[in-house]
């Protein structure tokens, strides 16, 4: 059930909210704060909602209240209870980041539409941090090696730009990761990141997958649809595994990085299109660019800045520190115990020839986290780590 906290210094008023949202309206858990330090030390202690609050008030007032709300707990959507003489300066409190808010004496209707909205809202924003933080830990990027530190470094410099990146290495090194991180880091975080696979898409369909159609414009379009490109507005798209996309794919995402628009399969209207590109292969392009398969003025302009991810063979210091790693974040996801590895088992996996990169050695961790003894031993990694 919900939770609002209702701080307001008139006990007429305050009878009147508790009436309306928890009496008859009883799917709300409603708790009172005769005043605004009262108010603020439950705030504190509790989670709640969504908090309504007076603007009006001695010892702090609503403003007061609302800074500090937004300094402890700025999730919080707080909609601010305003009286005849201060409707001004209820619109402003929008602008220090009120929800909203409502006249005195409270209007039944409007009060319960604003609560409801508010909180439905505010789910969203807490669904949303929740996955962030998820979404946070599954791009870890472990490793101190000085090919891991380069990268990080690079990292850094280009996810404050706006230049175009190619990500490149062998399978499983981290390409994906990289790409992620770029996003998360740059100021087109708020923004959508969407990731397209060209090599799952089947060659015919790949045009629409990225730029859309209009209705009719091919047997199964029944109606007009949005493209990847234009779901990336504001974000960045991530084109993996490029290498696959057919050529004349290509042609169209050139004409996309050249003019920054996109038209839709069977329309000839341009559409403005803010998406800043990463692209990704494990081919060798130039092999491709030579073979004809791969455009070379395509691969300039997504090469603006170029990150060579090194396989695992090239950086296997890292591999104790990847293996504790895994090893934490399987036993979180099977909800078991965290196993250790010996120091000779570790020895061991550093020596073997990790031809799947880091995807390779994240399962075999898995599958001596299940198959070996309490304590992952040498014996273990020769029984189970065969390859
Ligand atoms: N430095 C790292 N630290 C921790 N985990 C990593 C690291 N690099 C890669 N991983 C993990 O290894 C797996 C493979 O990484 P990713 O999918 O990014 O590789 P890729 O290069 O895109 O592979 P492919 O070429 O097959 O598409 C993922 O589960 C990823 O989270
Ligand atoms: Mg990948």
């Amino acid at each position: 059930m919900p939770k609002i906290l209702i701080i307001e210094d008139e006990a007429s008023i305050r009878r009147v909210l508790v009436k309306i949202l928890s009496e008859e309206n009883s799917s709300y858990k409603v708790t009172e704060a005769e005043d605004g330090l009262v108010g603020i030390e439950l705030i504190k202690k509790e989670d709640y909602d969504l908090v309504l609050c007076d603007i009006k008030m001695p010892k702090m007032d609503g403003i007061e209240v609302l800074e500090a709300v937004k300094k402890i707990k700025p999730e919080i959507p707080m909609v601010m209870i305003s009286g005849h003489g201060d409707l001004d300066t209820a619109v402003n409190t929008m602008r220090l980041g009120a929800f909203d808010y409502i006249s005195k004496p409270p209007d039944l209707n409007r009060l319960l539409n604003t609560v409801r909205i508010a909180l439905d809202r505010n789910e969203l924003v807490v669904e949303n941090t929740r996955l962030k933080k998820k979404v946070g830990k599954k791009y870890e990027m472990i490793g101190e090696s000085e090919g891991i530190n380069q990268i990080k470094d690079m990292i850094e410099k280009v996810a404050q730009t706006e230049a175009r990146v190619f990500v490149t290495g062998p399978n499983g090194t981290g390409k994906e990761l990289v790409a992620h991180w770029i996003h998360q880091k740059s100021d087109r975080s708020k923004g959508p990141m969407i990731e397209v696979n060209c090599a799952a898409i089947p060659s015919e369909l790949i045009e629409s997958e990225l730029f859309g159609h209009v209705k009719g414009a091919f047997t199964s379009a029944n109606k007009d649809r949005a493209g990847k490109f234009e779901a990336a507005n504001g974000g960045t798209i991530f084109l993996d595994e490029i290498g696959d996309m057919s050529l004349s794919a290509q042609a169209k995402v050139l004409r996309a990085l050249q003019e920054n628009k996109v038209q839709r399969v069977g329309s000839d209207k341009d559409i403005k299109v803010d998406v800043r590109v990463i692209a990704a292969t494990n081919k060798d392009l130039k092999h491709e660019i030579a073979e004809g398969n791969f455009r070379e003025d395509l691969y300039h302009r997504l090469a603006v800045i170029l990150i060579k991810v090194p396989a695992l063979n090239d950086r296997r210091e890292d591999i104790p520190l990847l293996i504790t790693h895994f090893s934490n974040a399987i036993a979180e996801e099977h909800g078991t115990a965290k196993k250790d590895f010996t120091d000779k088992a570790v020895k061991l996996l550093q020596e073997y020839d990790w031809t799947g990169n880091i995807r390779e050695l994240r399962n075999v961790v898995e599958r001596l986290i299940i198959l070996g003894g309490k304590e992952v031993s040498e014996a273990d990694v020769k029984l189970f780590a065969t390859k």
